[in-house]
Parts: structure tokens; C-alpha cells; sequence
């Protein structure tokens, strides 16, 4: 049920980004020359790829994996059937954070990134069906060693994309020695399908010319719209067989 992968949630931003943002993303990068560039970027590895801090978010994702291990225990039980499909997490790289910071105008450096970023450290929650994603976000607040600082529900309110899923910024405490420190995780939950329509827009962005994206874009927000149907409906059908 558990797996670590190494690659961005996201698909670059590349279909996200507006003309401006992106002539302003050009310019930040125009004013920095060549070596300038290369200084902040590479500084900005450095401090992420310190061991005490790669380690210190692994512990946070750590934690809440084995978190959500009991919380899938707890609610498999009372339903009866199991609740949470799979659960992955990464620590994104410093490439990947680096894009990121430019994308926000934000100065490129690990103090910023740390300041600004919720999702270093992001958790993604697959769940069968689309009622479960409540149940398991409720029992996420439920935590009292965990902190929610942060929700945003793309279920009730989907996307422009045709996007679908509950994000919760969770805090967690990592205490070494005498000091402790709230590491930020972005926990993403959602259900089979809607995963399922997030990895093909993903493919689906990677592939598509700039000729094409409006065609597409529609294409894929009209399947959301139809996947979300199907969802809907295999709840009710789970529905009406547990109602007997
Ligand atoms: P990002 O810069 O995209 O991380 O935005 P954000 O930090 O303001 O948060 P937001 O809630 O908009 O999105 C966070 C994450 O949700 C992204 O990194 C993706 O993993 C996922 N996501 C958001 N929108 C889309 C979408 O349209 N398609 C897909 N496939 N994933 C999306
Ligand atoms: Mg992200």
C-alpha cells in the first residue's frame, strides 16, 4: 500500500501559468547573469540536501504516514471495508522548489523556501470512494499532535482544470534535542477516480503544444465532469448494498 516517489506532484505549472506571470518569470531570470544564477540555485541545494534537513521532514512524513496507517486501521474497521487505497510521499526537489520560487516572484533561497512553501513535504491519499476523503481529512483534524493550519476542498469547488481533491497543510512537530520545529506537510486526499483523472491531466500537460492547450484543457475539464459522475454513482450503488 505504501510508496515513495521522487518526481513533482504537479506538471511544472506549465498549464497554470498566465502569459504576464510567465514574462515576469523570464525577466527575474534575465536580470540574474549567468553565474548569479547558478550561485543561488546551487546554494539553495546545499542547504536542502543537508542531511539534518532532509531528515527532519523524512520524520515529519514519517509520522504522518503512520498516522494515516491508523487512522485507515480505525476506519477499515468501522466500515468494514477498507478505506484508504494507497499513500505516497515525497520531498520535493530542489529543482522543482527552485522552479517554484521564480513562478512566485520569491527570492530564490532555502530561508524563503522554508518561509513560503507548504508542500517541501506532500503525502498523497488515495481513497476508494469519494465519502471516504471526508471521513479521513476529519480524522486528520482529529490529531491532537497534529495542527491543520490550512484547507482547501477542490471537491466542493473543483478546479478551472476540472481538478478534484481535499488539501490539508498539516503542522508537525519534530523535536531534536531541545528544540522543536513545526514542519509543514501538504496532505492531498482523494478518491480512485479522482486520481486517476490527475495523473492523465498530467500526461496529458507534458505532451501538449501550445497550439493545442485550449482543446485540450476543455477535453480533460469535460472528463473531470464525467469521472466525478461515475464516482458519484459508484457511492450510491455502495450505498444502496450496504443499505441492504
Ligand atoms: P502549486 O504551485 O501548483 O503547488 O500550487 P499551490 O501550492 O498554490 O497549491 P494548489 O492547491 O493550487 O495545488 C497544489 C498541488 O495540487 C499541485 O502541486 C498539484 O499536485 C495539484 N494540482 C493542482 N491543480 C492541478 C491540476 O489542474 N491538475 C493536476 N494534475 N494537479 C493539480
Ligand atoms: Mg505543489
Amino acid at each position: 500500500m505504501m510508496k515513495r516517489y521522487k518526481a513533482c506532484f504537479s506538471c511544472g505549472g506549465n498549464r497554470h501559468r498566465d502569459s504576464k506571470k510567465e514574462k515576469k518569470r523570464i525577466n527575474i531570470k534575465e536580470n540574474l547573469t549567468g553565474a548569479e544564477k547558478l550561485s543561488l540555485e546551487d546554494l539553495l541545494e546545499e542547504e536542502l540536501e543537508n542531511p539534518m534537513v532532509q531528515l527532519r521532514y523524512t520524520y515529519a512524513l514519517d509520522v504522518i504516514r503512520a498516522k494515516l496507517r491508523l487512522i485507515h486501521a480505525d476506519l477499515t474497521a468501522q466500515s468494514r471495508r477498507p478505506v484508504i487505497r494507497n499513500l505516497s510521499s515525497r520531498i520535493k526537489t530542489a529543482e522543482s522548489i527552485g522552479r517554484k520560487l521564480v513562478k512566485k516572484q520569491h527570492e530564490i533561497s532555502f530561508e524563503t523556501a522554508v518561509a513560503t512553501l507548504n508542500d517541501i513535504a506532500g503525502i498523497r491519499v488515495v481513497c476508494y470512494f469519494c465519502d471516504d476523503i471526508y471521513q479521513v481529512a476529519a480524522a486528520i483534524r482529529e490529531q491532537s499532535d497534529l495542527r491543520v493550519i490550512k484547507e482547501k476542498d477542490y471537491v466542493k469547488r473543483p478546479k478551472k482544470s476540472g481538478y478534484q481533491s481535499v488539501h490539508l497543510i498539516v503542522g508537525v512537530p519534530v523535536t531534536y534535542r531541545d528544540r522543536t520545529q513545526e514542519i509543514r506537510v501538504e496532505v492531498q486526499i482523494r478518491s480512485f477516480a479522482m486520481d486517476y483523472w490527475a495523473e492523465m491531466d498530467t500526461q496529458m500537460c507534458y505532451k501538449k503544444n501550445t497550439a493545442q492547450i485550449l482543446h485540450v484543457e476543455r477535453e480533460t475539464k469535460n472528463y473531470s465532469d464525467l469521472i466525478a459522475e461515475v464516482d458519484n454513482k459508484m457511492l450510491e450503488l455502495r450505498r444502496r448494498i450496504e443499505g441492504g
